[in-house]
C-alpha cells in the first residue's frame, strides 16, 4: 500500500499556541497542514487567511495544502504560493477557466489540487484530471468545520481513487472524517485525509500517539482508534 497521507485542519488550532501545536503536529509526523481560505461569497463563512498560512509557514517545513473555498480562486493563487502554500486547490463550482486556473497552479510551481462538491459528479469534472495532481473530494458542504460525513459520496470516492493510476493524481478527502471512515477508503486505494475535529480534537490524547495509530488503521492493523 503506499502511504498516507494525513493533513491536519489548521482551521482548529489555536492562535494563540500556533507554534506550540505546529510544531507537536510535526513532531508527530503528520504530513501536510490544511488551510481553509473562505471569502464569505463561495461559501457562507469566512475563514483564514494570509496570516495564517505565515503563521504555520514559520513554524514547520511540512507542505501547506490550501483550499480555496473562494469565487475566482485564480485570483488569489499567486499570493497563497508567495505566502508559503505547496498545494493548492480550487472548486471547478467557482471558476469560470478551471483548466486555466490549474495549469496556472503548476506554472506557479505548487501542486495543482481541483476540490469537487459533494454534489459535483465525477463527469462534470472529469476533463480537468490530466491537470490534477491532487482531488480533493469533499464529504461536507464546503463553508463550516465540525460537520457530519456524508456517506452518500462513497461511490464518486471509489471512482475517483480508481483513476489515480491512469492520471496520476492523489485523492483526498475533507469533511467530518473520523478515525472510522480513513481504514475504510484505505482499502479503497484512497490516499490521503483532512483530520479535523473528530480525527485529532475528539480523541482526547496527544498528537503523537493519535497519528502512529491512525496510520497502523489504515494499514490493516488491529488497533482501536
Ligand atoms: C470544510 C473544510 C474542512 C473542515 C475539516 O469547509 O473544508 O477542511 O474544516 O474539518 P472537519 O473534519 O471537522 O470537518
Ligand atoms: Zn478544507
Amino acid at each position: 500500500m503506499q502511504s498516507l497521507v494525513l493533513s491536519v485542519s489548521a482551521f482548529y488550532l489555536p492562535v494563540d499556541r500556533i507554534a506550540e501545536e505546529v510544531e507537536a503536529l510535526d513532531r508527530a509526523g503528520v504530513d501536510l497542514f490544511h488551510v481553509d481560505l473562505m471569502d464569505g461569497g463561495f461559501v457562507g463563512n469566512l475563514g483564514m487567511s494570509m496570516q495564517d498560512l505565515d503563521a504555520i509557514r514559520r513554524h514547520t517545513k511540512r507542505p501547506i495544502d490550501v483550499h480555496m473555498m473562494v469565487n475566482d480562486p485564480a485570483r488569489y493563487i499567486g499570493l497563497a504560493a508567495e505566502h508559503g502554500a505547496d498545494i493548492l486547490y480550487v472548486h471547478a463550482e467557482a471558476d469560470r477557466h478551471p483548466a486555466a486556473t490549474l495549469a496556472a497552479i503548476r506554472a506557479l510551481g505548487c501542486k495543482s489540487g481541483l476540490a469537487v462538491n459533494p454534489g459535483t459528479s465525477f463527469a462534470q469534472v472529469e476533463e480537468l484530471l490530466p491537470l490534477c495532481d491532487y482531488v480533493l473530494l469533499m464529504t461536507v458542504n464546503p463553508g463550516f468545520a465540525g460537520q457530519s460525513y456524508l456517506d452518500f459520496v462513497e461511490p464518486k470516492i471509489k471512482r475517483f481513487a480508481a483513476g489515480q493510476a491512469r492520471w496520476g493524481y492523489t485523492v483526498m478527502i475533507d469533511g467530518g472524517v473520523t478515525p472510522a471512515v480513513i481504514p475504510r477508503l484505505a482499502k479503497q486505494g484512497v490516499r490521503g485525509f483532512i483530520c479535523g475535529n473528530r480525527v485529532l480534537l475528539e480523541q482526547q490524547a496527544p498528537y503523537d500517539r493519535i497519528v502512529p495509530r491512525i496510520r497502523a488503521a489504515a494499514e490493516g492493523k488491529a488497533v482501536s482508534v
